[in-house]
């Protein structure tokens, strides 16, 4: 018998290219922004955030990219909804094409009475698509509450931008004491921690991204 094969057709030829698209949105690496939700004066985030960063990129398949809102200054009001004046429109195009372009979010935030920062919330706000359907993270700190509850309030507002928060905090109480210099004095907890959700970050930005390379969300 000789060998024979299937002539390639436009249906098959089709599904090839679906496939493509699929394992491609599976395997590349996940473009993650961690977001630095601190804007105080002489605050303590940056060393929270850098020491995450660093495990993240140590992590494997995550390209990181570190959003502080001090680098980034927001508009001063939310716009109208007849859209942003030309110097506000200016300073969105700094920050929202970063968040547009990450398939996952980390928010590093501190818990202030009971919450998380306004500038934060400021960031949110201003943002919609760029949240959705994307998974969030957070690494918490602050006083005895370890940020915990700014975390749990976060929650409530990522459902509202269809986001998906993750199970697994990392979290500091006492945060300036909890580091020496740039590293945590305990690394093992909080370096098990942040595989753990970086982990669960990393298998739900590779399954909505699959999920989103062949239906985009909400159509
Ligand atoms: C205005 C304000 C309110 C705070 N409220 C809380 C709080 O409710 N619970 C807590 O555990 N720590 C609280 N803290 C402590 C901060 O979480 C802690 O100092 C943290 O390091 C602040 O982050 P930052 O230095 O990056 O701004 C508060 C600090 C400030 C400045």
């Amino acid at each position: 018998m000789p060998a024979t094969t299937t002539p390639a057709t436009a249906a098959s030829v089709a599904a090839d290219a679906a496939a493509f698209d699929a394992s491609d949105a599976a395997e590349a690496p996940v473009k993650l922004a961690v977001v630095v939700g601190s804007t105080r004066g002489g605050r303590f985030g940056p060393t929270v955030a850098a020491w995450f960063a660093g495990h993240a990129a140590r992590h494997g398949g995550f390209d990181v990219d570190v959003v502080d809102l001090v680098d980034t200054p927001l508009p001063a009001a939310m716009p109208g909804f007849d859209g942003p004046s030309a110097d506000d429109a200016a300073l969105l195009a700094e920050v929202s094409p970063r968040l547009a372009a990450a398939d996952a979010f980390v928010v590093v935030t501190p818990e202030y009475n009971h919450s998380f920062p306004a500038a934060l919330k400021h960031l949110i706000d201003l943002h919609f698509t760029e949240w959705q359907a994307k998974p969030v993270g957070f690494v918490a700190y602050g006083g005895m509450a370890a940020g915990l509850r700014a975390v749990e309030q976060l929650r409530q507002v990522f459902a509202e931008l269809h986001a998906v928060t993750v199970r697994d905090t990392v979290s500091f109480h006492g945060a300036a004491g909890a580091f020496d210099g740039p590293d945590p004095r305990d690394p093992a907890g909080c370096s098990a921690a942040a595989t753990t959700m970086l982990d669960q970050l990393q298998w739900w930005a590779r399954a909505l991204r699959t999920a989103k390379a062949a239906q985009p969300y909400g159509s």
